[in-house]
């Protein structure tokens, strides 16, 4: 079978699957963000090697901190949140985080249904299937692609040109989306929907950091949202957690220190170390 007519059989499966709720969603456009300028080729510079391999600890992820928005990629909120928050955010504080986008939908005896219908359920696996075959240097701006013009989530012309101008394998996304099987698109959907299930992530945008809901865009607003929604307070609340977490590794070591010290003063008392005058 053709790319063409794989995902056309699984878009064709989804609608049999699942169950549609319209929703008539009004788009609101009021700025376009330059969208071009982020994500562009311009990485911060590796820094060399240190005592304590910073770039090794980088690799395995152990010290980022998580960052999780769960959506719905036919979602205005979506859309917003990604491009307003999420995107200006993530320029500043990519190599500190561990990025994850979830999918909000829910279950149903044979698939998933998906809030604006089967053709949201098949972008969402898009999404998933980018996410689970690139770093987020290049799902990112994938995704706000994706996102920019969802509307024409369904129409594989607009997918392909997407993945064209971000670096994306279509043959391989199609090959992913198209999978039922275990670890498949199908898999992966299913898994993301009920982990945001699990989590109480229920609207699309929820902004979860380090575990925590963080703040919601809901109906073109943002809720429940302490500190602001601005990139910069995104950015400073990553910073400040950052900023304990290392505070918390120093008190470790300050720790010690003092207990050496404590030992020294016990060798002096005991004569093992004779003070120089
Ligand atoms: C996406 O939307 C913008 C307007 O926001 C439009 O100019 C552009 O042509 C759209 N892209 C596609 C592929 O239709």
């Amino acid at each position: 079978m053709s790319p063409r007519s794989t995902l056309l059989t699984v878009f064709l499966l989804l609608t049999l699957l699942a169950t549609t709720l319209t929703l008539v969603t009004e788009l609101r456009w009021d700025r376009r963000p330059d969208l071009s300028s982020l994500f562009s080729a311009r990485r911060p510079p590796r820094r060399g090697p240190a005592c304590n391999h910073p770039a090794d600890h980088e690799k395995t992820g152990g010290n980022k901190i998580p960052l999780e928005v769960h959506i719905m990629s036919k979602c205005p909120d979506a859309k917003d949140c990604l491009e307003m928050l999420i995107a200006p955010a993530m320029e500043k504080i990519e190599d500190i985080v561990d990025f994850r986008m979830s999918f909000i939908g829910r279950p149903t005896g044979e698939g998933i249904s998906c809030k604006h219908g089967p053709s949201e359920c098949l972008g969402n696996t898009v999404h998933l299937c980018a996410a689970h075959l690139y770093d987020t240097h290049t799902y990112l701006p994938f995704a706000l692609c994706l996102t920019h013009n969802f509307t024409l989530l369904s129409e594989q012309e607009f997918i392909e040109s997407c993945a064209e101008e971000h670096g994306v394998d279509f043959a391989k996304l199609n090959d992913c989306a198209s999978d039922i099987g275990p670890g498949g698109g199908m898999d992966l959907l299913r898994k993301s929907v009920e982990r945001s299930r699990r989590l109480n992530a229920e609207v699309s945008c929820t902004v979860r950091v380090d575990k925590e809901k963080w703040c919601v865009r809901d109906s073109g607003i943002w809720k429940d949202c302490e500190g602001g929604s601005q990139p910069k307070d995104l950015v400073e609340h990553i910073e400040k957690i950052r900023r304990s977490r290392m505070a918390g590794e120093h008190r470790k070591e300050g720790g010690m220190k003092q207990q050496t010290g404590q030992k020294v003063e016990e060798w002096i008392r005991e004569e093992r170390i004779v003070r120089a005058v």
